[in-house]
């Protein structure tokens, strides 16, 4: 339904994927805002690299778009490291595992995507192969299966997920650095945005870039998005730098609001006022409602509109605040 979205969380195309890797930084001093983390990281890395040892298992979590990806390859960058990716779907065996690790040199990174993907057994095998570099693994079957005992050189795993909820107990105990990402502040959305324009060739006065930076959703990517149709607009009315106006317009057109929400972030709040007196309202009635699956409400919908304070969460499900009401210009539901 919403395939309109400037919010979805996979790279639509393969263009689309090459631009994003073009606006990727690469190292941290380039990437932009969490700062706490930043800091952290910079320091493990530091002694990591002192004491000639791979870095701890990372595991980066937090809702699309937010820099989980690319701080995977900051990371090994700054390692000077080299990085193998692969993901939780795409590792059916335990035999794929071993043939993944196998190809590691010591002290490389192994960043597994959607790591929360990954089926149960390969997961347990895992965890030996994080804990103290091996696996076994059993070959043949009956009578003459016997596990096989296969070192590995010391590596770092990175794991990525927006669902960190769903990672079992022992697999999360197994990272020694967990890194949660945030939504980024106006300010940092705004220098990713002039970053990214000087990366793209493209000029953007310092309002431009704020008008932007407020409707981005707190996400990165976003931003990126926004202002590469923004440019679009630029192109056509023949204008060599984009100013306030020109954003606003172009904005407008988009149907992203100031406080970030698009049109699928808004007809969710406005179908629970109108279906529901604003709730509350359970997750798979809300997603029904609006024609997404559960998952993709839960990752991408739901978590910034509960960070903004547009949505609550109660015992019973979700309910619309007041904020909302007053976002949308709706009247006040009558205290009872
Ligand atoms: N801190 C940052 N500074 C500058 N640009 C950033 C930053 N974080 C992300 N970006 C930009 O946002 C885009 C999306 O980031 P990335 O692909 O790493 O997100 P992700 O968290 O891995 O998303 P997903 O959960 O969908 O895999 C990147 O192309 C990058 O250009
Ligand atoms: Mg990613």
């Amino acid at each position: 339904m919403a395939t309109d979205r400037i919010i979805n969380s996979e790279s639509e195309n393969q263009q689309e994927a090459d631009n994003e890797k073009s606006l990727r930084p690469k190292f941290l001093r380039e990437y932009i805002g969490q700062e706490a983390l930043k800091q952290e990281l910079s320091v493990y890395i530091k002694a990591a690299k002192q004491r000639e040892e791979a870095l701890d298992h990372v595991l980066l979590y937090g809702p699309p778009g937010l820099g989980k990806t690319t701080l995977a390859f900051v990371i090994a960058n700054e390692l000077q490291v080299n990085i193998r990716t692969t993901s939780g779907p795409a590792i059916e065996k335990s035999g794929d595992l071993l043939s993944v690790l196998n190809d590691l040199q010591p002290g490389d990174v192994l960043f597994i995507d959607e790591i929360h993907r990954l089926p149960r057994a390969v997961e347990e095998t895992l965890y030996s192969a994080m804990e103290d570099f091996f696996v076994d693994i059993i070959v043949g079957q009956g009578p003459t299966a016997h596990p096989i005992h296969f070192p590995l050189p010391p590596f770092t795993l990175i794991g990525a997920t927006t669902r960190a909820g769903l990672l079992s107990a022992p697999l999360r105990d197994r990272f020694g650095i967990l890194a949660p990402l945030n939504y980024y502040q106006k300010n940092d959305l705004q220098d990713i945005v002039q970053r990214s324009a000087t990366v793209l060739n493209t000029k953007v006065t310092e309002a431009a870039a704020q008008e932007i930076a407020l409707r981005s959703r707190g996400t990165p990517r976003v931003a990126n998005r926004l202002l590469k149709r923004v440019r679009d607009f630029a192109e056509v009315a023949q204008q060599t730098t984009i100013d306030c106006d020109l954003a606003k317009q172009a904005l407008d057109q988009l149907q992203v609001d100031q406080a970030g929400l698009d049109q699928v972030d808004r007809r969710l709040l406005t179908m629970m006022i109108d279906l529901y007196e604003g709730g509350p309202v359970g997750l798979k009635t809300i997603a029904a409602n609006i024609g997404e699956d559960v998952e993709t409400v839960e990752t991408m919908y739901e978590p910034f509109l509960l960070q903004q304070g547009f949505l609550k969460r109660t015992s019973r499900g979700r309910m619309v605040t007041k904020k909302a009401y007053q976002h949308l210009q709706r009247p006040l539901p009558a205290a009872d």
